[in-house]
């Protein structure tokens, strides 16, 4: 019945209104949740997303590209518990085998490619919370028909800014799922070539809040459900080489300010939470082929980034699955309060 009033929607409505269309009815609340139980929508898959940002009485317009990365295509196999079974014990280690995992920042990118390494790894579940309703709708959808429907997703919209989103949302999968495992948090934005003499004080607040803030609110939420549960966690913080080192020839101040606060929380909870058994660790990448890079402005500075990389790429969106798969499992087991650079060698010079 749905995937029928789709087909018909598709002949008149526009991507957004289809989107819309195929999300389940949902009360209204400080966030949304979906479960992926159902026909998948059709995938919208714009090639170009078009920018307007509003700021000091000037407004700047660009074009985001849609990376490669978003493109529906690759099939998800789940590990099963057969295969688990006969693995020899350092690889079972390795994997994630009934965990639950949350994923921040999950309906694209490198948190929507992890979440799909978690599965392969063995998840029992997979949680989105993304800001973004329609995309990550149409992720979570997607990501349960790749992975042949056996794997239950759930998306939730929540902007990991919004406490109340946050605690309800987590409130929701303690209670569906009980205390996460896991949490990846890739959440985050980035603003770039902004001289810090000219940085407008509302996007500084913005990204600092989301970022930094943001790390910290669902550490906290994440953290606070294992302390109750008395049960082990693994936190990973997406930080970044900004946080370690300053771009060139990019002005960055307040993205590079954020991703150093990032590094220097996961540290201040590691050794917080030790106690607890919860462990938090940050992975920081160098420069990423992701959307987030993806504007038309930055072409040029590519460039300068790769030459500068002894690899002379950049990160291609699944180069963080495997390091985000060692921490999230008990192979790291003694591993805490670790910063991991995974930057093509960009810091070495
Ligand atoms: N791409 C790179 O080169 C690069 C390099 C180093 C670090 N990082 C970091 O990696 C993380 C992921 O980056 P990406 O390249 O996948 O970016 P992306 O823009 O492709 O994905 C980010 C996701 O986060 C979501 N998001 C943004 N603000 C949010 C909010 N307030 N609440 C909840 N969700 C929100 C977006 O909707 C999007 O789905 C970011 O923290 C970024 O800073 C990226």
């Amino acid at each position: 019945m749905l995937a029928r009033s789709l087909v018909r929607a598709t002949k008149v409505a526009s991507p957004a209104q289809i989107a819309r269309a195929s999300m389940p009815k949902v009360a209204r609340a400080t966030f949304t949740a979906t479960t992926q139980r159902r026909t998948p929508p059709e995938i919208i898959a714009e090639k170009e997303v078009p920018q307007s940002s509003y700021s000091g009485g000037e407004v700047q317009r660009s074009t985001l590209i849609v990376g490669e990365e978003n493109v529906a295509s690759e099939k998800v196999s789940p590990l099963t518990q057969s295969v688990y079974n006969n693995m020899p014990k350092t690889m079972q280690s390795l994997s994630l085998m009934g965990k639950t995992v949350i994923v921040t920042g999950g309906a694209r990118g490198l948190g929507n490619s992890i979440a799909k390494a978690c599965i392969e790894a063995g998840a029992r579940n997979v949680v989105l919370f993304d800001a973004n309703q329609e995309l990550g709708d149409i992720s979570a959808a997607e990501l349960h028909e790749q992975t042949g429907n056996t794997i239950p997703i759930d998306f939730f919209k929540v902007d990991v800014r919004d406490a109340g989103a946050v605690e309800s949302g987590m409130k929701a999968v303690l209670e569906k799922y009980g205390a996460p495992d896991v949490l990846i948090n890739s959440a985050g934005i980035a603003d770039s070539n902004i001289p810090a003499e000219t940085y407008d004080l509302e996007m500084w607040r913005r990204l600092i809040d989301i970022n930094l803030t943001g790390s910290f609110m669902m550490s906290q939420a994440v953290g606070r459900a294992a302390i109750a549960a008395g049960k082990p966690c693994s936190i990973i913080l997406v930080a970044s080489m900004s946080g370690s080192i300053v771009n060139y020839p990019q002005e960055q101040s307040c993205y590079n300010a954020s991703k150093a606060g990032v590094i220097q929380l996961g540290k201040s909870l590691a050794a917080e939470w030790a106690k607890f058994d919860i462990r938090v660790n940050c992975i920081s990448p160098g420069y990423m082929d992701t959307a987030l890079n993806n504007v038309p402005a930055l072409d040029a500075q590519k460039k300068i980034w790769k030459s500068l990389t002894p690899q002379k790429r950049l990160g291609a969106v699944n180069d963080l699955n495997g390091l985000a798969i060692l921490l999230a499992s008990d192979a790291s087991a003694f591993m805490t309060g670790s910063n991991v650079i995974i930057d093509g060698g960009y810091t070495l010079y």
